[in-house]
């Protein structure tokens, strides 16, 4: 019933099925926040002769699949980056059927994003998305604003450089206005004027589609990330490489600086 998984870490790799490494996972520290640059869509599609649209429709399930593992492991947090402010350059048939994603998300899974107890939220502006996207992502977060179990941020229309850029603008108010002093400009007040306010830092890092750059994804708050990187295209990415991602994070040593 479970599919054999290769286990690449150490030098002795050995076969363990997906039960065997849920279990070890289980044993072991589980990340608090897991963010991932959910990447490849178009060439997966392309790769098979297909609209890139097909790869975007076959990402989906992807994305519900890795938000049900996810919150089977207990993470707190997981962060999907799914359109920075760089794909509005993107052809508007694709940026078009982009924008009706969130809505047919809305229709599929958003009751079992309720029931499991799972809180949506946005990183990103609403601004320039068609109106019928904002109401969905609107909808999303207002329904499951009492849950209290998993957080999941969608950053949509999402670019790390405008969010640092913001954060100092609004510092330099605070400073104009006397509430606050230069020498009060520390890293706490900065991660205050960020979208991840009250978040911590993500733990690990993956990306998929075999790309090893960050994008202008999350720049401050990755800082002492672990990266995980996968040749895998996104409609690949299962919950059995999200596990290895899983595991193979748990055998990193973090040692934030020190020794
Ligand atoms: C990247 O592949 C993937 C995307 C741009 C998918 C974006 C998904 C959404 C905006 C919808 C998610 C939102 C919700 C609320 C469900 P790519 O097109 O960059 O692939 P390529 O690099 O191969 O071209």
């Amino acid at each position: 019933m479970w599919g054999a998984i290769k286990k690449w870490t150490g030098a002795n790799s050995s076969i363990k099925t997906r039960e065997e490494l849920v279990k070890e996972i289980q044993t072991l520290k589980i990340p608090e926040h897991v963010a991932i640059i959910t990447d490849g869509n178009g060439r997966w599609a392309k790769k098979r002769g297909l609209p890139r649209t097909a790869g975007h429709a076959a990402g989906m399930k992807s994305i519900r699949e890795t938000i049900r593992a996810a919150n089977d492991l207990g993470i707190r947090i997981l962060t999907l980056y799914s359109f920075s402010t760089e794909n509005w350059k993107r052809p508007k048939e694709e940026v078009d059927y982009l924008m009706k994603l969130p809505k047919q998300f809305l229709k599929t899974d958003l009751k079992e994003l309720i029931d499991s107890n799972v809180k949506v939220q946005m990183l990103g502006s609403k601004e320039k998305m068609p109106s019928f996207t904002q109401q969905a992502l609107l909808e999303f977060e207002e329904k499951t604003k009492n849950n209290t179990g998993m957080i999941l941020n969608f950053s949509i229309n999402y670019g790390a450089r405008d969010e640092i850029l913001f954060a100092i603008r609004q510092i330099i108010d605070e400073v104009q206005k006397g509430n606050i002093e230069k020498e009060d400009i520390n890293e706490e007040l900065m991660n205050h004027m960020l979208l991840t306010r009250g978040l911590p830092d993500p733990d690990l890092v993956i990306r998929t589609s075999g790309e090893i750059r960050i994008s202008n994804f999350f720049l401050w708050q990755l800082a002492y990330s672990e990266l995980w990187f996968t040749d895998l295209m996104w409609p690949d990415f299962t919950k059995d490489t999200f596990y290895q991602a899983i595991h193979d994070f748990q055998n990193r040593s973090r040692r934030y600086g020190a020794v």
